[in-house]
């Protein structure tokens, strides 16, 4: 019908193949090539049936999600998937959906169009568009609670998760599972079908439950909205969407849907979103380290170091199916690792998230180890012993004489040099950074960090591999904290000056939640560990410029054996539950030593809170970008949302500057810096981009384009 959607003929059945890779999404050209198809086969006497699948390795993922970057940047609204898929709804011919891969967003609405849908086992279905800031747009809040029920039908389009195909046969959402050749059965299913009454999705209502019956369904799903995706608006609307349709008709349901979706679909909830779809898949294309570069394999790995860290990374691997050696120095030690490992999977295992069976194979994956006999086998080896250089380099050097040649030795640091480490060798070119954060089975970021000497094979496997194990893998450069530990550094330094100023604990904590992070910067101190941070200051403590103002609080907590949620107190006070509440003592202890600084004290509002702290992260960011320790300003977001719990709707720190609009936010950095001095100095490149009115999205475009 065109280059996009092929039609064939097997005898009576017509094939509508979408081929539009690679993941068949309904761009320009998809939806009139169908329509013309069904066309086609209507007017074939010789046609009984039509059946539509999906070229290559999926279904349909969805609509163009480029397309909406081009609607909202023009301000435009374009045609809708409406009238092709009522077309479909009312062909004469039955049209049979056959499902592989996964039929997401508009492909499942593509699919439920269809008079029925058959699937391959390992199909996957969802209406995924919450995560994008928006709702289905192309009636899917109508035919989905026709089809499933109301209940499930607003699990899945106010969650966004998708369920595999055997629960959608379960569900009744499609009518046939196809072990073997898809192509074949459908087709044989098309046969079968042919000459009965075709059901009309739309025309079904035998599931949509009644007003009293749906409304504790709606109550609870809004509380669910609310506590689960706070601060996202997509949910809510994809609620209310389903709510208009089955207190009036289709029709009227799939006007309030539309509606809904438009007011989504410009919302900056949904830019943010969208830009972070793309930004995670960005992040992979490293631009001298191109997709082809050879990988190593990695069927083995070890872990040195059986603490919190490398008991956590040996979850990782063994979760991802590859056999890990997990050694330390002694056997009570390795115990203790194992043990957590052990209590880990116990509480995985009660919580629903794997089943008992799994976490018994992945136990036999891991190995305890006291020695480095077995090493010479492993391909990959991740170090993860306790933060400080001497012993790293110890541990390098035994790494250089015991692992063959070719295997990635790669360090877990937070904080040191890796081509100091990298040096402890006699082959830099294998050394390399993979920063997970805590806890590492469940935390979505690893940063690698790149060396001077990083081999590129290196570094592409650690990118590939960060997949593989259900990471988002970012390339950063080597400086002090890598991107995320550095601009942390100025966040959490502003929220002490704010409470050594006058705010309170708890206010900078909620100020930041209602922004939208996942936790306050105190209370995040309190769960790492006040004196973590501590140690490392007093380390680092000779490089610092005189003169320059430094917080005083959190030192002086964790002199007082205040060091979080391990010892009972912090910033806050904990009870044997770790429930925190808020201690007047530290509140008071602040405000005498903050008097005897001579700091004067204020009311801090919300806003300065929120600005004091979200514009620290900006403007290093903005030096981090500059100096080239981040490939673009959308790594930097990745990072903030996968591993500091910056919330996605708002896109990262960088995207967040740009949608504030640079101006503003460079003019209340110049603000801070008359009133709080040198920490406060604009970035050059900050101040670079609002001279020539361009943006961080901008310049990310012009370093892809550059490279
Ligand atoms: N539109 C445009 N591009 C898409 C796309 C879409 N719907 N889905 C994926 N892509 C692109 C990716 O950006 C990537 O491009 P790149 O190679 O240039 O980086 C390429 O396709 C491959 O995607 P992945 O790297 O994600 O491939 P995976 O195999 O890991 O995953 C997938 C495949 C599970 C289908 C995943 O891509 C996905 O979840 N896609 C988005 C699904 C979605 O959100 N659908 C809803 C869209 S909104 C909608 O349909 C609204 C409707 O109601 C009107």
């Amino acid at each position: 019908m065109n280059n996009l959607v092929r039609v064939t003929k097997d005898n009576d059945v017509t094939i509508i193949t979408i081929d539009n890779p690679p993941v068949n999404a309904l761009s320009p050209g998809v939806p009139e090539g169908i329509s013309a198809a069904i066309d086609a086969a209507n007017s074939d006497p010789g046609v009984k049936a039509a059946v539509v699948i999906g070229a290559g390795r999926t279904f349909v993922a969805g609509a163009d999600i480029k397309e909406f970057i081009k609607m909202t940047s023009s301000g435009t609204r374009r045609a809708t998937l409406l009238p092709l898929l009522l077309h479909i709804e009312d062909s004469g011919k039955p049209v049979v959906m056959a499902i592989h891969g996964q039929a997401f967003g508009g492909g499942l609405e593509l699919a439920m169009a269809g008079h029925y849908r058959v699937a391959s086992p390992t199909a996957q279905v969802g209406q995924p568009e919450v995560n994008l800031g928006i709702i289905p747009g192309a009636g899917g809040t109508q035919r989905l609670p026709r089809l499933i029920g109301v209940a499930k039908a607003v699990e899945m389009c106010a969650g966004g998760k998708p369920i595999s195909a055997r629960e959608a046969a379960a569900l009744g959402l499609t009518d046939q599972l196809i072990e073997g050749d898809l192509l074949l059965g459908a087709v044989a299913f098309a046969r079968e079908i042919a000459g009965k009454p075709a059901p009309k999705t739309r025309e079904r209502t035998q599931k949509l439950g009644t007003s009293v019956e749906n409304a504790p369904i709606f109550a609870a799903a809004r509380d669910t909205a609310c506590k689960k995706q706070r601060g996202l608006k997509a949910p809510l609307a994809a609620i209310d969407a389903i709510e208009a349709g089955i207190g009036s008709s289709f029709d009227e349901g799939c006007q309030a849907e539309a509606k809904l979706f438009t007011e989504c679909l410009f919302s900056d909830q949904s830019k943010a979103l969208i830009h972070v779809f793309f930004g995670e898949r960005e992040v992979a294309k490293i631009p001298d380290v191109p997709r082809e570069t050879p990988a190593i394999p990695v069927n083995r790995v070890a872990v040195v170091g059986s603490g919190t860290m490398g008991g956590g990374i040996a979850m990782v691997f063994a979760n991802a199916g590859i056999p890990v050696l997990l050694k330390d120095v002694d056997e009570a030690a390795l115990e203790l690792g194992m043990g957590k490992i052990r209590k880990n999977y116990a509480s995985s295992v009660q919580r629903g998230r794997f089943t008992q069976a799994f976490v018994d194979e992945r136990l036999k994956l891991i190995t305890p180890v006291l020695n480095y006999d077995a090493f010479s086998d492993v391909d990959m080896v991740v170090e993860a012993v306790f933060e400080g250089m001497a012993l790293k380099k110890t541990v390098f050097a035994d790494l250089d004489r015991v692992c063959r040649r070719g295997a990635i030795l790669a360090t877990n640091t937070s904080t040191l040099n890796i081509d100091e480490i990298a040096a402890a060798t006699s082959r830099p070119e294998a050394v390399i950074g993979t920063h997970f954060f805590s806890p590492a089975n469940v935390m979505r970021l690893l940063e690698i960090v790149r060396g001077k000497k990083s081999g590129k094979e290196v570094i592409a496997t650690c990118m590939q591999l960060s997949k593989k194990l259900g990471k988002i893998g970012v390339l950063v450069g080597n400086c002090r904290g890598f991107v995320g530990n550095r601009m942390f550094g100025p966040y959490r330094r502003e929220a002490q000056f704010l409470i050594e100023e006058g705010a309170e604990v708890e206010a900078v904590d909620q100020a930041l939640a209602e922004f939208g992070m996942a936790m306050g910067p105190m209370a995040t101190g309190d769960l790492a560990g006040l004196d973590v941070g501590w140690r490392i200051r007093k380390e680092y403590r000779h490089l610092e410029k005189p003169g320059i103002r430094q917080p005083f609080a959190e030192d002086r907590l964790c002199e007082m054996g205040r060091y979080g949620q391990k010892t009972g107190r912090g910033w806050y006070r904990y009870d044997e539950s770790r429930r925190p509440s808020n201690d007047p003592e530290v509140s008071a202890l602040v405000r005498k030593w903050s008097a005897d600084a001579g700091i004067p004290q204020r009311q801090i509002s919300a806003e300065e809170i929120v600005d004091r702290c979200i514009y620290a992260l900006v403007n290093e960011g903005a030096r981090i970008l500059e100096e080239g320790y981040a490939l673009r300003a959308v790594d930097i977001d990745i990072i903030y949302i996968n591993g500091y719990g910056f919330p996605a709707y708002r896109g990262g720190p960088m995207w967040h500057a740009d949608t504030v609009g640079l101006q503003k936010v460079y003019q209340r950095i110049c603000e801070f810096h008359q009133q709080h001095g040198e920490l406060w100095e604009p970035a050059p490149l900050l101040r670079r981009l609002v001279e020539t009115g361009k943006t961080f999205a901008e310049f990310d475009k012009e370093q892809v384009a550059a490279a």
